[in-house]
């Protein structure tokens, strides 16, 4: 039986990409995509969520807009030079046919896992700011979901939002931190193994070689996320495999190897969204989550380019 999960995302280049497997995936049933704000505002997350599910004719599925904040902090919108003013490479794509919900993210997340106990899986590749609303709304979910899989975090390499942060945990850092507190099953896919999963120009190029609307529409969108890796990091046209690395790790967790600790997340001060695991539990208890700490790459883009070309 297909995994039944949620997307909760703030797309988004990478978050594209993520999205596009997902759909193109008979392991997983999309039940509905939550936005929020992030790579770019709120309001435009919440149309490129539409945009998505469009774009290979999914429309039927739900998109609710969630937060166009963090909890308690500013919004510092740092995204666009990542992903474009419109989170979509400045492609400016046309309006979505379709409109969001009337529920909120937040209460969508719990009406569909009180719907389906045992079986939502959370795919958060965006701020964990919906998360923590549901959580707040109702504790009870903590039990019901069969996972939680986070893009996000830098349990033991540097950030890349500052030295310590990686961006989804500091653009929400108390969010965070109430997600990584709940006692969920959760999995931190995080900089430790994105960043060692690089989807190179040869890789490219060859997946552009297919014809779908979806390669066609991340080919056409791509251009600025490039861009960025070669001015930032050097990457010479490659570029880090963030949220379709946290989607892989639904399908094939066996290309991951994970860790368990209980996970802190700094909420003030110079290492505000600081991933910390406290591997040798001296710190106050608080309930695992699984940390991915390494992966087979090359597993990994196989399959991306499998689901995005088949
Ligand atoms: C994360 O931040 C965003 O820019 C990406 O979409 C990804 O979710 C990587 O740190
Ligand atoms: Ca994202």
């Amino acid at each position: 039986m297909a995994t039944k999960i949620i997307i909760d995302t703030d797309p988004g280049v990478d978050d594209t990409i993520a999205i596009c497997m997902a759909l193109r995936s008979p392991e997983v049933q999309v039940l509905g995509l939550t936005s929020v704000f992030g790579n770019v505002k709120g309001e435009v997350t919440a149309q490129n969520a539409l945009r998505l599910v469009e774009l290979e004719g999914h429309g039927d599925i739900p998109v609710a807009r969630g937060s166009d904040l963090p909890l308690f902090s500013r919004f510092e919108m740092d995204g666009a030079v990542v992903h474009g003013e419109d989170g979509m490479g400045n492609t400016h794509p046309p309006t979505p046919r379709g409109k969001v919900i009337e529920r909120t993210a937040a209460q969508f997340i719990v009406d569909t896992v009180r719907a389906n106990p045992g079986e939502m899986t959370l795919l958060a590749i965006g701020p964990l700011t919906n998360l923590a609303l549901a959580l707040r709304l109702d504790p009870g979910i903590a039990g019901l979901v069969k996972e939680v899989v986070v893009m996000g975090g830098a349990a033991a390499c540097p950030g890349n939002m500052t030295p310590v942060a990686e961006a989804n945990i500091w653009h929400d850092a108390h969010a965070a931190d109430t997600v990584m507190a709940a006692g969920w099953p959760l999995v931190l896919v995080g900089l430790d193994v994105t960043q060692k999963t690089v989807m190179s120009a040869q890789f490219r190029q060859e997946l552009f070689r297919a014809d779908n609307a979806a390669v066609r529409f991340i080919e056409k969108i791509i251009p600025c996320y490039v861009q960025f890796a070669d001015t930032v990091y050097r990457m010479d046209g490659g570029i880090y495999t963030h949220d379709p690395s946290a989607m892989a790790y639904i399908i094939r967790p066996d290309l991951f190897s994970t860790r368990s600790a209980p996970v802190f997340v700094e909420t003030e001060g110079r290492c505000i969204g600081q991933t910390v695991a406290d591997w040798q539990h001296q710190w106050e208890a608080r309930p695992e989550v699984k940390v991915c700490l390494d992966v087979d790459s090359a597993g990994v883009l196989a399959l991306i380019r499998e689901r995005l070309t088949r």
